[in-house]
């Protein structure tokens, strides 16, 4: 009968032939880090076979994949994709600390199967900041700063929830929200919606900030949809939902973009694919984004009506193209009072 060999543990168990290592840990009591649950998405699992290779089944196509990008020897193993059969394997597990194992113990929670901190999702997420917040700052008391910045962020705060979002991270003056958590059909237009309504509500704040302060606001947004890692971030006690990924990153970047482009509020293409029928864009701009080759092009949106009332009429209307219709008139209306304007001041 085949066995592992724990190290550090020095501790032995027998298991079935082309049993799995992680799950005859978990069967066994033996902590095992797994964090993204048994899939190969996290490396957390991973073992150094000490001796018994041979006894190991060859990598499956995801490990193969995980391998390659993290340049893993052939010794070391994800135990969540590795079967053992017909001998001994002694093996040192990579991630065996006190500290992963309190993750491990809060991980498990009663159970012993594998179960992922975290969850892939395809999710909207929301960057924002203040234009020019530092140097206004720097013109404020302390406590000054830390009233406006309350106020405008209760303010985006229940913007943001009555989008059907939550605002996850603050980062000075700016924050990032996620959309789609728990059903991910409408995060796009929950996320897009959520962000002209930001802008909104900034020209509503902004007589008060004007009075109190001789100051106006302007903020950057920018939005994006993909794939992200959400789980459960910090110390055990005082964990937060956050979504990790190149997605993430990506939308940081088009909020950045604002900077340099001279926009409120930028989307994705991926976001504009979704939105399309809906949103109100005035231009299409093509931006060098860190991390991405070549030019990305951006979209700049100045209009989408509100959620969920409309997005339900327009599903039952939509073969008749009449929504579709009115939204081509606003945006015709807009486009010819923009260049009229423009005229008007050269
Ligand atoms: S790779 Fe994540 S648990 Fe094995």
């Amino acid at each position: 009968m085949p066995h592992i060999h724990y190290l550090p543990d020095d501790r032995a168990i027998e298991i079935e032939d082309d049993d799995i290592i992680l799950e005859a840990s978990l069967r066994s009591g033996i902590p095992h880090t797994h964090v993204c649950g048994g899939s190969a998405r996290c490396s957390t699992c991973r073992v150094l076979i000490v001796e018994g290779l041979e006894f190991c089944s060859p990598r499956t196509s995801p490990e193969v994949e995980l391998a390659k990008k993290l340049r893993l020897e052939p010794e070391v193993r994800l135990a969540c994709q590795t079967q053992i059969a017909g001998g001994k394997v002694t093996l040192r597990r990579l991630a065996i600390d006190s500290e992963d194992l309190e993750i491990f113990n809060s991980q498990m929670a009663g159970k012993s199967t594998a179960n992922p901190v975290g969850k892939e999702k395809k999710i909207a997420i929301l960057f924002s900041d203040i234009r020019g917040f530092t140097p206004f700052a720097e013109s404020l008391l302390p406590y000054d700063v830390i009233y406006v910045l309350n106020r405008y962020f209760q303010k985006m705060g229940y913007v943001i929830n009555r989008n059907g979002g939550i605002i996850n991270n603050y980062m000075g003056d700016g924050f990032m929200a996620l959309f789609g958590l728990e059903n991910p059909e409408k995060a796009a237009h929950q996320a897009v919606r959520a962000g002209i309504e930001m802008l909104e509500e900034i020209e509503k704040l902004n007589p008060y900030f004007e009075t109190l302060y001789n100051h106006r606001l302007r903020i950057g947004i920018g939005v994006h949809c993909g794939w992200a890692v959400v789980g459960n971030l910090g110390a055990t006690q005082s964990q937060t939902v956050t979504a990790i990924g190149d997605a993430v990153n990506l939308a940081s970047r088009i909020e950045s973009a604002n900077k340099k482009v001279g926009t409120n509020f930028l989307i994705s293409e991926e976001t504009y694919e979704e939105v399309k029928e809906l949103a109100i864009v005035n231009r299409r701009v093509l931006v060098k984004i860190p991390g991405k080759s070549g030019e990305y092009p951006l979209y700049e949106v100045v209009g989408m009506p509100p959620l969920p009332v409309e997005i339900e009429e327009v599903s039952e209307v939509k073969t008749s193209n009449i929504w579709q219709d009115f939204v081509n008139k606003i945006r015709a209306l807009y486009i010819a009072v923009r260049n009229w304007m423009r005229n008007w001041w050269s």
